[in-house]
């Protein structure tokens, strides 16, 4: 058996959480492979709308069994929260059966999500506008070599290794004038946080993973961030800690290239941001405004307003290239419903007339092209079948296919888990 996987092909937030909770039921198995409560991602199930930040978006599936892979970093404390919030949204869920964790991914600890704070905020410092989980502070002490995994909890030296790490940062912190809880508040928390994530089953998940595969069970990789946010591929410095890419989840999850089945990748009609970095189709007027209210598109980790702009066909290209995407799943086109014409940037173009029609570090100096194609208008709360879509929606997605030479596989309709189209 194959693992199919799920990826966000632009700045984040394409609809991925949306996508995975409803193909999921087609898998045994949905395995998170990189970032931690750094992700948002939004699931309407009846009416109610949560935002699951660390676990797998399988999880109101009880009969799929979710993963949270080696490639990730978890923040206890964060995830403590998460999964209490879960067991309330839907009273009869018992995370604690159909969720595991990997023993060799890593912790973030209390003091990381510190430095992320500081770090932002200190001119030293390049601002990233990251979402102060403490992400980057949890990969660049694993690749340092100094910091503590998961399975590392049950060792004996396990609180002194912490305590060890805590006080080196706090009193890096403390020195350099910072505002702070005490420690041993901190270290209250995140050891009561660790106790609760020991009544989870932290193991092998490349053994579970493989053998899954080999017993011809289907598995669902879950991409969190998206391409152009990724630490090699992405618009660097303005990129997350991990890797994003359909590559990143072999490694995150120890799973063989060769196993690769469909690579879906998720992409709105626009693009949106969500922090510092480079934008060139960003639209600054009104229409960016109406966008991001009628998409609603404000972060669904830390409530930033998304920045808004038009389709980049030069990243998107970028970003299904080094993916090797086989399907696009389209969202958010019913959020342009109404516009007269909407626009695509087709390629870049520098002064002296050369072209970069394909970019994934996306040019400073050259001016993006735009084509600008018919609107649609349509109530898309009605629409149940792809026939029934306008023309112009049809001749855009026809237009999406020729320049990035895959097929439109999905087209979601609205936020709600029934509002998507399968269109091949
Ligand atoms: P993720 O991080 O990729 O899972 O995406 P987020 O959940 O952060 O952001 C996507 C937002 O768009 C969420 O609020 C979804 O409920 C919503 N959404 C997903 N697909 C669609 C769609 O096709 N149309 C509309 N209007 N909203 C959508
Ligand atoms: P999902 O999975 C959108 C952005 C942050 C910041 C940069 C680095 O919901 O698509 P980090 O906290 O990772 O160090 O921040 O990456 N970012 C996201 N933007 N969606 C996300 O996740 C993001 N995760 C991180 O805004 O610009
Ligand atoms: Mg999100």
């Amino acid at each position: 058996m194959n693992m199919d996987i799920v990826l966000g092909l632009q700045w984040g937030d394409e609809g991925k959480g949306k996508f995975i909770d409803l193909i999921s039921e087609d898998y045994d198995i949905t395995a998170r492979f990189n970032g931690g409560s750094n992700a948002g991602h939004s699931i309407e199930r009846n009416g109610k709308k949560i935002t699951l930040k660390m676990i797998p978006s399988g999880i109101f599936m009880k009969e799929v069994q979710n993963v949270i892979g080696t490639g990730t970093v978890l923040d206890p404390v964060s995830f403590k929260k998460e999964i209490l919030n879960v067991k309330q949204f839907d009273e009869t869920l018992q995370p604690e059966k159909n969720l595991i964790i990997s023993k060799k991914a890593h912790f973030v600890l209390p003091t990381y999500k510190l430095l992320d704070v500081f770090m932002e905020e200190s001119p030293a410092y390049t601002t990233i506008g990251t979402t102060k989980n403490g992400i980057a502070q949890a990969y660049s002490n694993k690749i340092l070599r100094q910091n503590v995994r998961i399975g590392d909890m049950y060792s004996p030296d396990f609180k002194e290794r912490v305590e060890r790490i805590l006080e080196r940062d706090y009193q890096f912190l403390t020195d350099a004038g910072m505002e702070l809880p005490s420690l041993e508040s901190i270290c209250e928390e995140f050891f009561d946080a660790v106790e609760f994530l020991k009544q989870f089953d932290c193991t092998e998940t490349e053994l579970f993973l493989n053998k899954a595969l080999k017993n011809k069970q289907t598995v669902l990789a879950e991409g969190s961030q998206a391409a152009l946010l990724d630490i090699d591929h992405g618009t660097y410095p303005y990129v997350t800690s991990s890797s994003t890419t359909a590559s990143g989840a072999c490694s995150g999850l120890g799973i063989s290239p060769k196993k690769i089945g469909e690579i879906f990748g998720i992409a709105k009609a626009y693009c949106t941001r969500v922090g510092n970095g480079i934008f060139p189709t960003e639209l600054f007027d009104e229409l960016g405004d109406e966008i991001r209210i009628k998409g609603n598109e404000f972060g669904s980790n830390t409530g930033r307003p998304r920045r808004t702009g038009w389709l980049d066909l030069p990243a998107l290209r970028y970003a299904v290239m080094i993916n090797g995407v086989t399907q696009l799943v389209l969202t958010k086109a019913d959020v342009l419903s109404g516009l007269k014409s909407v626009a695509v940037c087709t390629h870049y173009e520098w002064a002296d007339g050369t072209i970069e029609t394909n970019a994934g570090t996306l040019p400073e100096n050259a001016q993006p092209i735009f084509k600008w194609l018919a609107g649609w208008e349509a109530d898309f709360s009605v629409i149940k079948d792809a026939s029934a879509l306008p023309d112009a929606l049809k001749d855009f997605l026809s237009f999406l296919e020729t320049e990035l030479e895959i097929p439109v596989g999905y087209l979601s309709t609205g936020p709600g888990r029934e509002q998507i189209l399968k269109m091949k």
